[in-house]
């Protein structure tokens, strides 16, 4: 009998006939009738039940295996006569493949989460973590399959790269350097210590680039991963995280926005439809009113506010911040998370931000003052989507990068982009992770990635 899945096998494919199980043994039960492994193979949150009677010839090497073992189960699929499933599987045979002694980490009680996050390597054999990994992958497809119904070009941009996108000073630097070499002489190139000749870095962002695509294939996006050499120990910031940026050519700050809000909302509706198994998992042992809120979201159409009024409405509140509040000044996460929280009760994109705080490539207002940005702020999370108008003149684009600072000759390439053909255009970036445990209500994004980078952890 061929293999199936066990989310097949518990949707009662294969019902009344022989079947062939593979997975891990989560919890055994096993006493002189009988023996109850409880299966799992990673392809549903729920796991399989398999009923092992004396008369198989190994049934006492069965009572012994241990949780986390690898076994393959052959057996008629039959209605559960038990509540709490409606199919289990009577095993013909059980077959040890992979072995697990007591030593196993994950042995069946409730670990905390920090624990977890030191076994890493095991914890996505265990039910959080399985449902947080399974969201985080049908959400990655559902990414996809959003832009390329609505027509978007998918651009892998460079990982390795020497423009700053951002201009905060957080890239990591790529360098084959031997530290104890001697200093390299005026001129002297060694190609076994500085590989690229000019100061590359890990990407903190795919848009410079992404920019370029936009003004050849009108829109397109990028999915992928991005590095910030960040110091934030912070439960939101991660060294690695991945980000979806999409670009529109002739597009201004309310395309961007109308974008941003039917992503999102595709996306909540995605995860309700496609993982509900595990969202009710969430619903009810991680985050209570999640299904409630993501729900809600799905179905409401999203504030917008000036940054202007939301430095009003952030001096006349009655809690005290921990941050000031001034117009010129940034928001800080408990500013956003006061106004999209207690000020709109949902989502709100706040636009038009004082220059002095953003990027050099967003569009110049005509007060002279504030560029078209927009920062999406949603409950629980704060900022979750930035992005922007970006500046398509070329004199403004230069005198806004002499004022920052931002050298033009490395980025002679963007500045062409403006002589030649140059459109409004806009886009923004989605932080991954921040969507991942905004839709999970998970509160650490260590516990959302796979392999979390963090200061001083980047060790498997
Ligand atoms: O606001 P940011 O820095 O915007 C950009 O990088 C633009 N170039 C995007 C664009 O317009 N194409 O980052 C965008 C989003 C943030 O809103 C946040 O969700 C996420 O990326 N993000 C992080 N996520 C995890 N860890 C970090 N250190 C993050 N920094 C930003
Ligand atoms: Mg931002």
């Amino acid at each position: 009998s061929a293999r199936i899945r066990i989310r097949s096998a518990l949707a009662g494919e294969g019902l009344g006939n022989e079947i062939m199980i593979k997975g891990w043994v989560r919890t055994i039960r096993a006493g002189k009738e009988v023996a109850f492994l409880a299966l799992n193979d990673g392809s549903c949150f729920a796991n399989l039940q398999v009923v092992a009677e004396p008369r198989l010839a190994n049934f006492a090497d069965i009572c012994a295996i241990g949780t986390g073992a690898a076994v393959a189960v052959r057996g008629i699929l039959v209605e559960s006569p038990a509540s709490g499933q409606r199919y289990e599987i009577h095993a013909e045979e059980v077959e040890v493949i992979g072995a697990a002694d007591e030593s196993y980490p994950l042995q069946k009680k409730r670990h905390t989460f920090e624990y977890l996050r030191s076994i890493a390597h095991l914890r996505p054999r265990s039910n959080t973590f399985g449902a947080v990994f399974r969201v985080r992958s049908s959400v990655a497809q559902a990414v996809h399959r959003f832009f390329a119904e609505r027509g978007f070009l998918y651009v892998h941009t460079p990982i390795i790269t020497t423009s700053d996108c951002e201009g905060a000073g957080e890239m990591f630097r790529v360098t084959t350097l031997d530290p104890a070499a001697p200093p390299l002489l005026e001129g002297e190139v060694d190609f076994s210590r500085d590989f690229f000749a000019a100061q590359a870095g890990l990407t903190v962002s795919g848009q410079l680039e992404g920019e370029l695509f936009a003004q050849a294939f009108s829109d397109i996006y990028t999915f992928g991963p991005t590095f910030r050499a960040e110091n934030s120990n912070t439960p939101r910031h991660a060294a690695e995280f991945w980000m979806i940026e999409p670009e529109m050519a002739f597009a201004d700050l309310m395309a961007d926005a109308a974008l941003a809000e039917e992503f999102f909302r595709y996306l909540c509706r995605h995860v309700l439809d496609a993982c509900g198994e595990d969202m009710a998992f969430f619903n009810d042992h991680i985050d209570k009113g999640l299904i409630a809120r993501v729900e809600q979201v799905a179905n409401s159409s999203f504030a917008i506010m000036e940054y202007g009024e939301a430095i009003e409405r952030l001096t006349k509140a009655t809690v005290k911040f921990e941050y000031p509040v001034e117009w010129g000044l940034d928001l800080q996460t408990e500013h956003e998370r006061y106004l999209t929280e207690q000020v709109v009760g949902g989502p709100v994109f706040v636009i038009n931000y004082p220059k002095y705080i953003k990027a050099f490539y967003m569009r110049m207002n005509d007060d002279d003052k504030t560029v078209a940005a927009m920062d999406l702020l949603v409950p629980k999370v704060g900022e979750i989507i930035g992005g922007s108008q970006r500046e398509e003149r070329l004199h403004v684009l230069e005198g806004r990068m002499a004022e920052v600072g931002v050298n033009p000759e490395g980025l002679w390439w963007y500045l062409d982009s403006r002589r030649w053909g140059s459109t409004p255009h806009a886009g923004f970036g989605l932080g991954f992770e921040r969507l991942i445990m905004n839709l999970t209500g998970m509160e650490n994004i260590r516990d959302v990635i796979p392999f979390p980078r963090t200061p001083r952890h980047a060790e498997f």
